[in-house]
C-alpha cells in the first residue's frame, strides 16, 4: 500500500491538464467512486488496527493533494471551445430561424373570404370605433333596444346624440357599404367586434365576424339560401345539409338562423351537437327595406339579402374546440397545432 501511495502521490505531482474534460477525467480517474484513491479507502477499512494507524494519515493527505491539484488545475484549464466558435466557415448556411404560423381565427377568416371571392363577393372593411348611427339606427334598431344599454356595448363618449362606441356587429359595415358603393352590391365584411359579455368558454368581450350582403334588382330568398348552403359545403364538406330555422334581426325581415348538420357524427347525435345533429353557424335574412331606405337605396326597385356569422364559433366547429378562450390565450401548444393548416 505504500508504494501505491508513493506512485499516486508522484503521479499527481505530474498531473497536467490542458482542458476542463482533462481535469474531470483526471478526477473521476483518482477520486471518482471507483478511483483509485477511493480504491484504497475501501482496502484501508480490512488492514491491521496497527497499520490503519500509519496508513490514515498518509492516506488523507494524499486525498488531499488529490483535490487540491484538481481544484489548481480546473482554474486553469479552458474551457472547451463551442463548436461555433471552432472554425468560422462563412459558406455554411444561416442558423434557421422557427417559422411561426398563422393563427387560427386567421385561417378561418381567410378560409370563408375565399370562399365568397370565389361566388364573386369584394371585401370590404369599416371602423372598429363607430357611431350610433352605423352600429344601430340605420340598422332599424329602435331607440331602446338592449344592444344599446351601456350593459351590453362599449360605449367611448355618451351623452351626445350620436355616441361613438365600439361595434357590436360588423352589419355596421354593410351600412357603410349601402352608402358608398354602387349597386349592384356583394360584399363581404371581416373584422373584430366587442360586446360587454363575461368570458366563457362560450362567450368573449372580444370576436370576429364576417358580414355578407348581396343587394341587386330581384333577390330572393332562394338565392340566400343557395349562397349559405354552397357556402357551408365549402367550409364543411359537401355532404354537409343546412337547414333554417325563422328568427328575427331588427335589420332583416324575414330573418333565419342557419344550422349545418353536425360534421362529427353526421346527424346521429354527439356530445358537439348536443345529441340534435344540427350545429348553429349564422343568422341571416332579407334586408328589411327600412335599412335599404335609410342609406338612400330604392327599396321598391332592389331588394337584398344579408348574413352574420361568428369566425370563432366556425372556427370551433371545423376544428371541433370546445372552448373559446383557447382562441385569446396564445397558448403556443394550441397555436402549433394550427402550423400546418393552410387556408386554401
Ligand atoms: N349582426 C348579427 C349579430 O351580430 C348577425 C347577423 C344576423 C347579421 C342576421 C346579418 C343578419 O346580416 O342578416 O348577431
Amino acid at each position: 500500500m505504500k508504494e501505491e501511495i508513493e506512485q499516486i502521490l508522484a503521479e499527481i505531482q505530474a498531473l497536467k491538464c490542458q482542458t476542463e474534460k482533462e481535469v474531470e477525467e483526471a478526477r473521476v480517474r483518482l477520486l471518482g467512486k471507483k478511483g483509485e484513491i477511493t480504491r484504497l479507502f475501501d482496502e484501508f477499512r480490512t488492514i491491521s488496527p496497527e497499520m490503519k494507524r500509519e496508513f490514515g494519515q498518509r492516506l488523507n493527505v494524499l486525498k488531499k493533494e488529490a483535490m487540491a491539484k484538481i481544484d489548481e488545475l480546473r482554474s486553469s484549464a479552458v474551457s472547451a471551445p463551442a463548436a461555433s466558435e471552432t472554425a468560422f466557415d462563412p459558406t455554411m448556411p444561416g442558423d434557421p430561424m422557427p417559422l411561426g404560423s398563422r393563427h387560427p381565427v386567421s385561417i378561418a377568416r381567410q378560409e370563408i373570404v375565399n370562399i365568397f371571392r370565389k361566388f364573386g363577393y369584394d371585401v370590404a372593411e369599416g371602423p372598429e370605433i363607430e357611431d350610433d348611427y352605423h352600429v344601430f339606427e340605420a340598422l332599424n334598431f329602435p331607440p331602446n333596444h338592449p344592444a344599446r344599454d351601456m350593459q351590453d356595448t362599449f360605449f367611448v363618449s355618451t351623452g351626445h346624440v350620436n355616441p361613438l362606441l365600439l361595434r357590436t356587429h360588423t352589419s355596421s359595415v354593410q351600412v357603410r357599404a349601402m352608402e358608398t358603393m354602387k349597386l349592384p352590391i356583394r360584399v363581404i365584411c371581416p373584422g373584430r367586434v366587442f360586446r360587454n359579455e363575461a368570458i366563457s368558454a362560450r362567450a368573449h368581450c372580444i370576436f370576429h365576424q364576417v358580414e355578407g350582403l348581396y343587394i341587386d334588382e330581384n333577390v330572393t330568398f332562394a338565392d340566400l339560401k343557395q349562397a349559405i348552403l354552397l357556402f357551408a359545403r365549402e367550409m364543411f364538406g359537401p355532404d354537409t345539409q343546412i337547414r333554417m330555422r325563422p328568427s328575427y334581426f331588427p335589420f332583416t325581415e324575414p330573418s333565419a338562423e342557419v344550422d349545418v348538420s353536425c360534421n362529427i357524427c353526421h346527424g346521429k347525435g354527439c356530445n358537439i351537437c348536443k345529441g340534435t345533429g344540427w350545429l348553429e353557424i349564422l343568422g341571416c335574412g332579407m334586408v328589411d327595406p327600412n335599412v335599404l331606405e335609410a342609406s338612400g337605396i330604392d327599396s321598391k326597385k332592389y331588394s337584398g339579402f344579408a348574413f352574420g356569422m361568428g369566425i370563432e364559433r366556425i372556427a370551433m366547429l371545423k376544428w371541433q374546440v370546445n372552448d373559446l378562450r383557447h382562441y385569446f390565450e396564445n397558448d403556443m401548444r394550441f397555436l402549433r397545432e394550427f402550423s400546418s393548416c393552410v387556408e386554401g
